[in-house]
C-alpha cells in the first residue's frame, strides 16, 4: 500500500471503488448554499502520493506513496505511528494540499470532487483552532457566522447554533468561557466536542477530523466517538485518524 511499513491503514481500504453510489457530484460547481445534508456519500482513493521537494530543491522526499481505499457512510479510521502519514493523506482526501503535490484519484461517490469540496466538508486540525477568550456558544456562533452562505438569517444561525450545542451535550457549559493557557475554562472533553461543534454547524457533507481522540482520557474518548457516530443523524460522514497506542 505504501513505500514504509509505517503506511497509515485505511480500515475498509482493499479495492478501489469507482462505481456510482448515489447522486454523482462532479465538477457541477455547487455553490455553498449546497451545505444542506446529503447522506450516503462514499470517498474513495486510489493510488494516492504525496511527495515535497527537499531543502536543497533537487529532489524530492516521498511522504505516502500509492495508497488505495474506501471510505463508506459512516465512520472510518486512518491508523498508524506516529510520522507514518496519516494527517498527510487526511490532508490529501481533504483536498487541502493544492494542486501540486498530490497524485492519484480522490472521489466522492465515484465522482471527482466538486470546486466547492472545502466548503462543504469539515476539518478538526490535530491542535484545536479555538478561541480560549469566548465561551463556547460564542465560538460556534462565531464559526456560524463566517461559514454558513450570506444569505442565512440571524435566526436560522442561531437555532443550528442551539442544536449543536444540544447535540452535543454541551447545555450546561455553553456560556463558560473555553480558556487557554492564562485562565481555565471548559474541560478538554468539552474542548474538543466544541471544535468538532465549529464543523458539525455547517451539516458537512464529510468531516475530517485530526486524532480527535488524542489527549483525552478514556471516558472522554468514548463520548467523543460516540457523538461522531451520532452525527451521522446530522447528514455528516466522518473518516478521522486515530494513532494506534503501539
Ligand atoms: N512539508 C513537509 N516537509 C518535509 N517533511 C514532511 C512534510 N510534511 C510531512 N513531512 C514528514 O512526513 C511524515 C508524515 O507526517 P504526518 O504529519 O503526516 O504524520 P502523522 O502520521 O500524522 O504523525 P502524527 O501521528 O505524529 O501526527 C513525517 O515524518 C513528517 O516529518
Ligand atoms: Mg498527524
Amino acid at each position: 500500500m505504501s513505500v514504509n511499513e509505517k503506511a497509515p491503514i485505511a480500515n475498509h481500504g482493499q479495492v478501489p471503488h469507482y462505481g456510482s453510489l448515489g447522486a454523482g457530484n462532479g465538477d457541477d460547481g455547487a455553490g455553498p448554499n449546497s451545505v444542506g445534508p446529503e447522506k450516503e456519500k462514499s470517498l474513495t482513493f486510489h493510488q494516492v502520493g504525496y511527495e515535497v521537494p527537499t531543502l536543497c530543491g533537487r529532489r524530492t522526499k516521498v511522504i505516502i506513496s500509492s495508497c488505495s481505499g474506501i471510505m463508506r457512510p459512516g465512520l472510518n479510521a486512518l491508523m498508524g505511528p506516529t510520522g507514518s502519514g496519516k494527517t498527510t493523506l487526511l490532508d490529501v482526501l481533504a483536498d487541502r494540499k493544492g494542486r501540486r503535490g498530490p497524485s492519484g484519484d480522490v472521489l466522492i461517490n465515484g465522482s471527482r470532487r466538486p470546486k466547492n469540496f472545502k466548503c462543504v466538508s469539515g476539518y478538526v486540525v490535530q491542535d484545536d483552532l479555538i478561541m480560549g477568550s469566548l465561551s463556547v456558544r460564542e465560538n460556534l456562533a462565531f464559526s456560524a457566522a463566517l461559514r454558513l452562505p450570506s444569505g442565512t438569517t440571524w435566526n436560522q444561525r442561531k437555532e443550528r447554533v442551539d442544536r449543536v450545542i444540544q447535540e452535543l451535550g454541551l447545555v450546561s457549559c455553553a456560556g463558560t468561557k473555553v480558556g487557554n493557557e492564562f485562565f481555565r475554562g471548559v474541560s478538554g472533553g468539552e474542548r474538543k466536542r466544541t471544535s468538532i461543534g465549529m464543523e458539525l454547524i455547517i451539516q458537512p457533507q464529510v468531516l475530517f477530523l485530526d486524532e480527535p481522540t488524542t489527549g483525552l482520557d478514556a471516558f472522554t474518548a468514548v463520548s467523543v466517538v460516540k457523538l461522531l457516530k451520532r452525527s451521522g443523524h446530522m447528514g455528516s460522514g466522518a473518516p478521522l485518524t486515530a494513532s494506534l497506542p503501539l
